[in-house]
């Protein structure tokens, strides 16, 4: 069967069971094309509780955002094509270690990025996504009183937050990054901005300090999108580093524009674990609780404060 049948057979089931289908910019595109709703963290997370109106709800992106979507949403079921798809980044923080760097520093508040596991999220003060981190940081300690915070576990998104904030990030841990933004060294955009000279630089926070210093612009999936859809007619061209996705999405949706991979194989494995099939089969089997995202109460009752206090901040 090819795509294009899968898809209308798809658009079909949806329409017969009412559900809702959110995608990140890192799906292959043939499932973004298929989403009813495309977005970054954050707004997949303000999407799945306000304007996601069925009770199921398929959500194509990593563990940690269906996962989120079913803390905030307890009375919807949260169905994830396939469980194996979930962010390596999360397994740099445990709620061991959040518990070790409040007692090293009481009575900072811990802020702690989405791609995390909900257990981690349950030791946190506030949870922050890579469009909003600068703010809640900035919230959160004008809440304590304080010019510090501890942040985790992305050490880039942390030292990001605290050249724009100027409040202090406490890394928990050092060492946390991300598998596909840490490959972009200075040298690739270097390079291809001499074949480019014109082209834009648009990073993701996620990347190294020297990446991000030398980008025209930094900011999560959907503030990169926005970038470009608010570009003057004379930007032409931009150099992209993130996830090839969402490179994908902006050239089908941005015909006039040249999109160049700031390095080739930019790819989030985890995210691409997802497949029309699975999603098909899991429309047809919406009772088979082998997909659906369960958080176990105890951990999504401590999760869902922080999480809400990010949507209120945000
Ligand atoms: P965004 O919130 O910017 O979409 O980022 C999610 C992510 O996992 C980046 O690697
Ligand atoms: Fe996690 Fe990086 Fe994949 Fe984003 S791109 S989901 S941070 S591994």
């Amino acid at each position: 069967m090819t795509f294009k049948q899968l898809q209308e057979e798809i658009l079909e089931l949806k329409r017969q069971n009412e559900v809702t289908i959110l995608a990140h910019y890192y799906q292959p595109i043939e499932i973004q094309e298929i989403a009813d709703y495309l977005g970054d963290s954050l707004g997949l997370s303000q999407t799945a509780k306000e304007k996601a109106n069925t009770d199921y709800i398929i959500f194509a992106g990593v563990d940690f955002m269906a996962e989120t979507a079913s803390i905030i949403n307890q009375n919807k079921h949260i169905m994830i094509p396939n469980y194996e798809s979930y962010c390596p980044m999360a397994s740099f923080l445990t709620p061991e270690k959040v518990k070790e760097f409040k007692d090293r520093y009481p009575g900072l508040p811990v802020v702690v990025y989405v791609n995390s596991t909900a257990a981690v999220k349950a030791e946190s003060d506030v949870c922050c996504t890579s469009s909003n981190a600068v703010k809640i940081v900035e919230k959160i300690s004008k809440e304590f009183n304080v010019q510090s915070v501890l942040f985790g576990p992305d050490a880039n998104l942390a030292d990001y937050t605290e050249q724009m904030s100027g409040i202090q990030c406490h890394k928990m841990p050092e060492e946390g990054h991300c598998y596909v933004h840490s490959q972009i060294k200075t040298e690739h955009l270097i390079d291809i901005q001499s074949q480019y000279p014109n082209a834009k630089i648009l990073v993701h926070p996620e990347c190294i300090r020297e990446v991000r210093e030398i980008a025209d612009f930094v900011g999560s999936t959907s503030q990169m999108y926005n970038r470009v859809k608010n570009s003057t007619q004379d930007e032409k061209e931009f150099i992209i580093g993130t996830e090839e996705g969402l490179v994908e999405r902006m050239a089908q949706d941005f015909k006039d524009k040249h999109f160049y991979l700031a390095k080739d194989k930019l790819i989030c494995y985890n995210m691409k674990k997802h497949n029309l099939e699975l999603i098909k089969y899991v429309l047809e089997n919406l009772d088979d609780k082998a997909f659906e995202v369960r958080v176990p109460s105890e951990i999504a009752n401590r999760a869902i404060k922080p999480i809400e206090k990010m949507l209120v901040f945000s």
